[in-house]
């Protein structure tokens, strides 16, 4: 019998969390047969809706959740936690940039950030979904200085996944065909996803689609994908965000396939010509909970280019929230 896995999830009342927190509970992340506790964390004014998701997890029956415990209190909410969805924020709307989040969000992670460092356990990792992501990331990892920087990720899994879906559209292929698809820099209308190495049935990509569509379709509607989702649905994304975040902690807990890589935001550690402490989102492989960033790549000077406009943008964002850290 495995040792149950304790699952911290803020905003739990949120609408990610009402797309996550049933897939969770039906294993998605961590294994059909991993026993899961699942912490969950709201605001008080939030507290009878997020009563009312748990009677719902609870009407599951769900054989590997072992218990749910609820609070208002982050201190509570991290004791010897494993993993973390940090997902609890407030979202944009149309005609908002991600950024113009920080004002409201940033301290939430300085907030949160602390109390992981007192009292999760010292291996967890903490993937941040709120927005900004990566610079709410960092403001975490800032916040909690006796956890290794490896403990915190941003999310990028759902630019990647966007970037596959339109790619196989593209080729007509399934999304599984796709391999090495890269996501670079920041999760917002900077971000570089990128082709130059993603191959599709072993084939260069870019050998199969023109470089006018690599250019000016595929790149602007990666990016701008969040905006068309708000435009058409009058909210943010929530049951593809919600996949994503699933996705993301999946491969960190569970490990890459040899023949693939994701993308994952990850303190820079100078890869690529990348500021060193920047939260940044790289092509990765994990190996037993150990993200590594993929080395070797060849960069060109139209991809410099898009990777440096996407980390001039986390250099602004760091340097707004540095009384922060
Ligand atoms: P939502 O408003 O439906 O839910 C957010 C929840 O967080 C609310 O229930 C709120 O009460 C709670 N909350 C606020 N402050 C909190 C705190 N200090 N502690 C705990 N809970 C807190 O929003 P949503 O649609 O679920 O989105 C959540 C965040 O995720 C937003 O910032 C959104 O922009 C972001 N998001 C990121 C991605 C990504 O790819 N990184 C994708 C989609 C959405
Ligand atoms: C997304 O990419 O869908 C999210 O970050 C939500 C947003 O504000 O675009």
């Amino acid at each position: 019998m495995k040792v149950p896995l304790h699952i911290a999830v803020t905003g739990a009342a949120g609408q990610i969390s009402y797309s996550l927190l049933f897939r969770l509970a039906a294993g998605h992340s961590f294994g059909k047969d991993q026993p899961i506790v699942l912490h969950l964390l709201e605001v008080p004014s939030a507290m009878p809706a997020l009563e009312g998701v748990v009677m719902e997890l609870n009407d599951c029956a769900s054989p590997i959740v072992r218990s749910i415990i609820m609070t208002d209190d982050p201190f509570v909410a991290f004791k010897n936690i494993d993993h973390a969805f940090l997902i609890g924020a407030r979202p944009r709307t149309l005609g908002m940039a991600r950024k113009d989040l920080l004002k409201v969000n940033a301290e939430i992670f300085s907030t949160q950030g602390k109390a992981l460092n007192a009292v999760a356990n010292r291996n967890v990792k903490v993937l941040v979904t709120g927005n900004p992501a990566n610079t709410n990331a960092l403001i975490a990892l800032k916040n909690a200085p006796d956890l290794s920087p490896a403990n915190f990720s941003s999310m990028s899994r759902l630019d990647h996944n966007r970037a596959i879906s339109q790619l196989a559209e593209k080729c007509g292929v399934l999304t599984t065909d796709i391999k090495n698809m890269t996501v670079w820099g920041n999760h917002s209308g900077t971000q570089y996803p990128d082709i130059h190495y993603a191959t599709v049935r072993g084939q260069d990509a870019l050998s199969l689609v023109d470089d006018n569509w690599f250019v000016n379709n595929f790149i602007p509607t990666v990016q701008e994908r969040g905006e068309a989702v708000i435009k058409a649905r009058g909210q943010s994304s929530a049951g593809s965000a919600a996949n994503a975040a699933l996705d993301q902690m999946r491969a960190w807990a569970l490990g890459t396939p040899d023949n693939d890589w994701v993308s994952m935001g990850v303190l820079s550690d100078g890869s690529y010509d990348i500021e060193k402490g920047l939260m940044y989102s790289f092509p990765v492989t994990v190996e037993d909970g150990e993200i590594q960033i993929v080395q070797g790549l060849n960069i060109n000077e139209f991809s410099r280019h898009r990777m440096r406009v996407t980390e001039d943008e986390l250099k602004q964002e760091r340097d707004a929230v540095k009384h922060l850290f």
